[in-house]
C-alpha cells in the first residue's frame, strides 16, 4: 500500500487483517520517505488497536542534532537516495515525537539510540 494515498486500516482490511485482536507492527525503513501527516495517521491508527499492541519504527533526526562525521555521512547517502527517485524527506526530534505519540494515545513511548539497541541486541551475557 502507499501510505500517502491510503490509510492503513484500508490496507489491513484489504489484507483481511483482524483488528479486533492485539498485534505488534514492525514499520523499519519508511518514515523518512514520507509526509508527516502519513506518519501521524498511521500511528494514530496503531495506537487505536486493542491494548497489548505495540510498534518498533525507526526515524532520523534532523541534521542540526548529528555531529560533522555523521552529518556529513547522511548528505552523501541521501544524495544518492535522492539520485535513484526515493528522497529523504521527514526527521523528528526523538523528544517531540515520543510527545506527539503519548498524545496520540500511546502509554509508553521509548527511543532507542544507536548505542542502547546494540546493547540491547547484540550484548551476550559474558561468561
Ligand atoms: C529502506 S526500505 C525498507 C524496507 C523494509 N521495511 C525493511 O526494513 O527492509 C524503504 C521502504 O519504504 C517503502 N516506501 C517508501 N515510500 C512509501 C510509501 N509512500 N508507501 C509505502 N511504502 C513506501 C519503499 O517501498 C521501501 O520498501
Amino acid at each position: 500500500m502507499d501510505f500517502e494515498t491510503q490509510t492503513l486500516a484500508a490496507g489491513l482490511k484489504a489484507a483481511r487483517f483482524r483488528a479486533d485482536r492485539p498485534a505488534f507492527f514492525s514499520w523499519l525503513g519508511v518514515t523518512i520517505y514520507l509526509s508527516k501527516d502519513a506518519v501521524a495517521g498511521t500511528l494514530r491508527y496503531i495506537a487505536a488497536r486493542p491494548a497489548g499492541s505495540q510498534v518498533v519504527f525507526d526515524f532520523a533526526p534532523p541534521a542540526d542534532a548529528l555531529g560533522g562525521q555523521e552529518r556529513a555521512s547522511r548528505e552523501r547517502m541521501a544524495s544518492r537516495v535522492a539520485r535513484v527517485g526515493e528522497p529523504w524527506i521527514n526527521y523528528y526530534d526523538p523528544g517531540a515525537l515520543a510527545s506527539e505519540m503519548r498524545s496520540s494515545g500511546y502509554s509508553s513511548a521509548q527511543a532507542l539510540g544507536s548505542e542502547q539497541m546494540k546493547r540491547a541486541l547484540f550484548q551476550r551475557p559474558q561468561g
